[in-house]
């Protein structure tokens, strides 16, 4: 079998170098496709780095743009690739623009495309992610839900084929890393912190960092946080705190570390020795339940709602009140503080990536991995 993997961006990499992994294990060499929607040396080539990743097949160096540019680019380059290599089975992973374009670009040539993290839902079709997310799950042969949630979410919008629940690659990743990121990271010592006395916080969502308001709610809640506070600032957030006229606010608060985006190794022991994680990510909501941290998201709603459920997570969205609450409540009632730290992870058992490989390859053998004419 010839699979190509498709992607662009930080969380691609990192929950898709599992399934690389899996693949190389059976003397499988897949095709890479990096459509260059992250570019920068940080958001990038530094997890190619850590995480050991084969070279690059192919670059498409798409870049920044509007949602249609960013998608219309991909798709037009990864085209261009897919009619060359004719690979049997197209693999994205997530809800990036890149997902869409690969998952598009892929099922108009035939090609079977295989969706890692298949039918999460926010609900909220305001956001790019969301729209992504059903249209590749709508363009897929093979669908990897992560939970019995997302599997339901799927039969709830008839997407009955293929449909397997494996587990959040994730918990791959963070298995796979953890060890070596406590031996090998610095970062503690590197920004004077000591294990548990910090909040970690990241925030780059569109809906959150784009709109003035939004933002300076949430610069609101940063700076009147009772505790050190790490923030790796991601380069969508970085550019908007700055024309807001917010970065000077945070720069000036004596509590607040802003960092660039960080490596893999390094963020991830910076979360495991948090007290707490306030964030607007999706990976890191699910890292932070893997890893028994309490995390307060920045938002109003979640397709991680399992982790809601489990007790892990707090929707606190950019209410300075509420999430100012929940933070005083964490740092001072212990027996609320372990409750939600022993949260069970609801994403599985870090077997996900061999998981998906193996039903990949099931599938090819039988015939069954194709478009159905
Ligand atoms: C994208 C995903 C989002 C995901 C995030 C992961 C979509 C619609 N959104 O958002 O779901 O959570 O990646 O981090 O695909 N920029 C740089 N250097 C880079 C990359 C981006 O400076 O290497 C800046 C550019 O100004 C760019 C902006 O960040 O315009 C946004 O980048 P983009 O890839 O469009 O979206 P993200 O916000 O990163
Ligand atoms: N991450 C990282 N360095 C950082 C911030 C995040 O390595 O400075 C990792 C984090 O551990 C998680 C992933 O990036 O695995 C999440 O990516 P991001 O928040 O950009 O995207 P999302 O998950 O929201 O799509």
């Amino acid at each position: 079998m010839r699979p190509a993997i498709i992607f662009g961006t930080r969380p691609e990499i990192i929950k898709l170098s599992p399934v690389i992994r899996a693949f190389l294990n059976k003397g499988i060499q897949p095709m890479l496709i990096h459509t260059g929607q992250h570019y920068d040396y940080e958001m990038s080539q530094v997890f190619l780095e850590e995480l050991e990743l084969p070279e690059i097949d192919y670059h498409l160096e798409v870049g920044s743009g509007t949602q249609a540019e960013q998608t219309g680019f991909a798709m037009i380059k990864i085209e261009k690739v897919l009619i060359n290599e004719k690979p049997d089975v197209s693999i994205v992973q997530g809800d990036t623009n890149t997902v869409l374009a690969g998952a598009l670009a892929s099922v108009k040539l035939l090609i079977p495309v295989a969706h890692v993290e298949a039918g999460l839902r926010s609900h909220d079709r305001t956001m790019p992610e969301e729209i992504n997310r059903i249209l590749a799950d709508h363009a897929s042969e093979v669908l990897f839900a992560p939970t019995l949630e997302a599997k339901e979410n799927l039969e709830r919008e008839g997407i009955r084929r293929n449909v397997y629940v494996v587990g959040n690659t994730i918990v791959d990743a963070v298995l796979q890393n953890s060890e070596i990121a406590e031996k090998k990271s610095k970062i503690l010592s590197e920004l004077n912190l000591s294990p548990k006395e910090y909040i970690l916080v990241t925030a780059h969502r569109k809906e959150n960092v784009d709109n003035r308001d939004r933002l300076t709610k949430l610069v609101d809640i940063l700076t009147s946080l009772p505790l050190t506070t790490v923030y790796p600032v991601h380069p969508r957030a970085e550019k908007k705190l700055k024309e807001f006229g917010l970065w000077k606010r945070l720069e000036k608060a004596e509590h607040i570390i802003l960092t660039k985006p960080l490596g893999y190794l390094d963020f991830l022991k910076l979360e495991k020795n948090a007290k707490i994680i306030m964030t607007d990510s999706g990976g890191i909501q699910e890292e932070a339940i893997i890893l028994g941290i309490p995390c307060l998201t920045l938002r109003y709603n979640t397709e991680r709602p399992e982790t809601v459920k489990a007790g892990g997570n707090i929707l606190v969205g950019v209410e300075e009140e509420l999430a100012l609450m929940y933070v005083r409540k964490l740092l001072e009632d212990e027996k609320f503080y372990q409750k939600m730290a022993s949260a069970r992870n609801p994403f599985g058992d870090g077997k996900a990536g061999e998981r998906i490989v193996n039903i990949l390859l099931a599938l090819w053998e039988e015939g069954k991995l194709k478009v159905p004419s």
